[in-house]
């Protein structure tokens, strides 16, 4: 298939993590937006990106670009892309779409009438039509119509990349995979060296610290992509791509990867997790209070994602847990980073440290930072009794 511009949507704040991914794909940057950026290559590249991406959501390969005033206008425009050439009668059919338009109350119409477009088009060609529902699992089609303009994209993704596939139990606030990945690109390690996660809660974190560290292909755990339902998927092209990245990936790595969590449910959730992801053997697991984490010599990254707290007895329990956390980075974190993943600020200024970076991400619609702290050396070595001020209150606050 011909090179079209394609567009990858991600999570507000994941742009800057999303376009070096895409760079260090080989591949350039058109445009960088809120959620998404664009690139352009082939089918052959868009089946990479979902392969290889971490921070991506849906990689969608733009097919027909057309104007349209009204619905009329959008199924006529529609009904004169080939979808013969694409689509198969046998196939299952799933429209989506982003639309902004003065003559569409509920986008779900706009679907409607772009579905019936490629439906309608398919069964005029072969006397039979592919059947069609919400499901991403089959085609997907996704529509982008705003004001008169309409772009028509492919969704080679189908189901959104943040299904990994390995997260079986999810728990409770369990972070995008994702969100999650870009977290750890954001980090000084960048996957590299210790990896320590307390609060670990369904393990997504240490899990895609894992997946980083190993340089494996986070796209191999999954067996369903949209291009495989589109006509022409090359499967040859596709296996030796699934060989090279199952080639490339590591075994082990050097550094270790910590994750605990005070519940028991959690930590038993975490490495089932991380069994289905195949990185269990990588990743110590420890049931105990944050503060008791094991913390390996050497320095890395120490990463906590605490609950932000809705209620507000809640938020005031969570005042001394934040506290709690400042002196754990103070008295036994120091030679690493200290990373808090949090979506109150208020809270996050309880931890009486003075951030060094404050990295903007949402989580869905919640705005969070990811705040870094230098937790320097040597505080350790001169730590004193509780009644003279520990050397590493001198840390910045
Ligand atoms: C927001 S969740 C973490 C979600 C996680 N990032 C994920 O993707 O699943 C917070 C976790 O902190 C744990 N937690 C709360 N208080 C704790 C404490 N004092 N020590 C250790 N873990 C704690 C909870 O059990 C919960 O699993």
């Amino acid at each position: 298939m011909r090179k079209s511009r394609i567009v990858i949507t991600c999570a507000k704040g994941v742009p800057p993590f999303l376009k070096e991914e895409v760079f260090s794909l080989g591949l350039p940057v058109i445009s960088e937006a809120i959620a998404g950026i664009e690139t352009e290559g082939t089918m052959e590249d868009a089946m990479r990106l979902n392969l290889w991406l971490r921070t991506g959501q849906r990689v969608l390969f733009l097919l027909e670009e057309l104007n349209a005033r009204n619905p009329d206008e959008l199924y006529s425009g529609v009904s004169r892309v080939a979808w013969e050439d694409y689509i198969s009668p046998d196939e299952f059919l799933c429209v989506t779409s982003a639309v902004d338009n003065p003559t569409i109350r509920d986008s779900r119409f706009a679907n409607l009438k772009c579905k019936d477009a490629i439906v309608d088009r398919i069964k005029k060609k072969y006397g039979r039509r592919p059947d069609s529902g919400p499901e991403r699992t089959g085609a997907v089609i996704d529509l982008y119509w705003k004001g008169d303009l309409c772009r028509v994209y492919l969704d080679t993704s189908g189901e959104p990349l943040y299904r990994r596939g390995y997260r079986k139990i999810p728990l409770h606030a369990p972070m995008q995979e994702t969100l999650a990945a870009a977290v750890i690109l954001a980090t000084a390690g960048k996957g590299t060296g210790n990896f320590i996660n307390p609060m670990c809660g369904s393990g997504t974190l240490a899990i895609e610290a894992s997946l980083v560290a190993l340089e494996r292909a986070p796209g191999l755990l999954r067996k369903n992509y949209g291009f495989m339902h589109l006509k022409g998927f090359n499967q040859s092209s596709w296996e030796r791509m699934l060989q090279e990245a199952r080639a490339r990936g590591k075994r082990s790595f050097d550094g270790k990867i910590v994750a605990t969590d005070i519940s028991s449910e959690a930590v038993q959730a975490a490495r089932q997790n991380a069994v289905a992801a195949g990185v269990d053997a990588l990743i110590e697991f420890a049931g105990c209070d944050f503060s008791s984490t094991p913390i390996p010599d050497g320095g890395g990254v120490v990463i906590l994602n605490p609950e932000y707290g809705e209620r507000l007895g809640k938020v005031e329990e969570l005042k001394e847990t934040y506290k709690a956390i400042g002196d754990f980075f103070k008295k036994r974190c120091q030679g690493y980073s200290g990373y808090i993943f949090t979506g109150n600020l208020d809270l996050a200024k309880k931890v009486g440290l003075k951030a060094r970076r404050r990295i903007p991400f949402f989580n869905s619609n919640i705005e969070c930072r990811l705040l870094e702290y230098d937790l320097y050396e040597g505080s350790r070595k001169t730590s004193k009794p509780e009644t003279t001020p520990a050397p590493s209150e001198g840390l910045p606050s």
